[in-house]
């Protein structure tokens, strides 16, 4: 069994921004196929059966696999290369990071370029970069050397990054923590389960969230889940001037119970609070003011609904090149996702859903 950190740094380095999820799949089929029923639906998302000691209530652990990226949309005579993003962006944040470029002859590196600041005009300086301003330089001097790199539009593209140790033993630094820490948490529990639980446990790898929650759109009406907790790499608010921090990095699992998407089933979320008080477990809870996850959707896409919360694991600098998070917050979502589990026989998932607040 692989340990939790290295399937953390392992995940975060896989290829696979909105629609180009393979890499990652192939790495989750292959930890948690030992110990599951592997399918896929036909979308891409993962589907990955563990039976307990009664076919229901059936409980969905969602996580999903996409990381935000770019596409080559085209490649300018100069050489520079035209993206369209897969999932949002802030512009500003691009500039000058290096990226790979998956072309079908192999991987391309490049960096984001713009208008240097030394040719810059007043009025440009002070306007906010747009995507439009960005380009990726391969280090070409036209497009025919591009082409000749095999380069082509439709290419996808990831931050160039390896995930690496901060000070202290726990804390690391890299790409797509949104959401590879929700999939290292989804295979960890999968192989640590046990046969015992008294429900089936479903866990399914999303594909294309990033882009609006289309793959646990098109996954949930199959799996139809009694109940659902969506394990997401969520952005942590411990920044300097926030007086109301409810994501701090080494925090604990963060626990939401509204997002403008999804109201969440109280009695869910007062269930899991109880857990991580008896077995110790830290725990943060969220009230957001913005933001939204696969538990918008698949609480609303199955026949009368599905008693749904997040489970949100801190990362600071969410939807950039460097993320930086801590192991333990991943482990101890492990932990209490596990224990919450074997809590959720077929009397208390009905009283949830007869009673979600
Ligand atoms: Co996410």
């Amino acid at each position: 069994m692989i340990e939790l950190e290295q399937m953390v740094i392992e995940l975060s380095e896989a290829f696979g921004p909105s629609g180009f999820e393979g890499e990652v799949r192939q790495k989750i089929a292959s930890w948690v196929g030992e110990y599951t029923n592997v399918t896929y639906d036909h979308f891409g998302s993962l589907i990955a059966v563990h039976s307990g000691t009664t076919m229901s209530p059936k409980v969905m652990l969602a996580a999903h696999m996409d990381e935000v990226g770019l596409m080559v949309r085209g490649i300018l005579p100069g050489g520079e290369l035209r993206v369209v993003t897969l999932g949002s962006w802030w512009p500003p944040s691009l500039l000058a990071q290096p990226v790979v470029i998956r072309s079908r002859e192999g991987d391309r590196l490049g960096v984001i370029g713009a208008k240097p600041p030394h040719y810059l005009r007043e009025e440009e300086r002070n306007r906010q970069l747009k995507l439009d301003d960005l380009y990726i330089d391969v280090g070409a001097r036209s497009a025919v050397e591009v082409q000749a790199m095999g380069i082509a539009p439709g290419d996808p593209v990831v931050p160039a990054v390896q995930t690496r140790p901060l000070s202290g033993q726990s804390v690391y630094m890299g790409k797509a923590f949104d959401d590879r820490l929700g999939c290292a948490v989804l295979a960890n529990v999968l192989q640590t389960l046990g046969s015992h639980h008294p429900n089936q446990v479903v866990g399914v790898a999303t594909v294309q969230e990033e882009v609006g929650l289309r793959g646990a759109k098109a996954v949930s009406p199959v799996i139809q889940p009694d109940i659902c907790i969506v394990l997401e790499g969520v952005p942590a608010d411990d920044f300097p001037g926030n007086s109301i921090v409810q994501g701090r990095m080494g925090g604990g699992p963060q626990i939401r119970r509204f997002d403008p998407t999804m109201i969440a089933n109280q009695a869910l979320v007062d269930l899991l609070i109880d857990t991580a008080q008896q077995s110790g477990i830290p725990y943060q809870v969220a009230v957001r003011e913005s933001g939204g996850t696969d538990a918008s959707a698949i609480q609303v896409h199955t026949h009368g609904g599905v008693p749904t919360t997040v489970i949100g694991i801190p990362v600071r600098y969410a939807h950039s090149h460097q993320g930086i998070a801590d192991i333990r917050d991943v482990s101890h979502t492990a932990a209490l996702v596990r224990e919450f589990i074997f809590r959720l026989d077929l009397k208390t998932v009905n009283h949830l859903k007869q009673n979600p607040w």
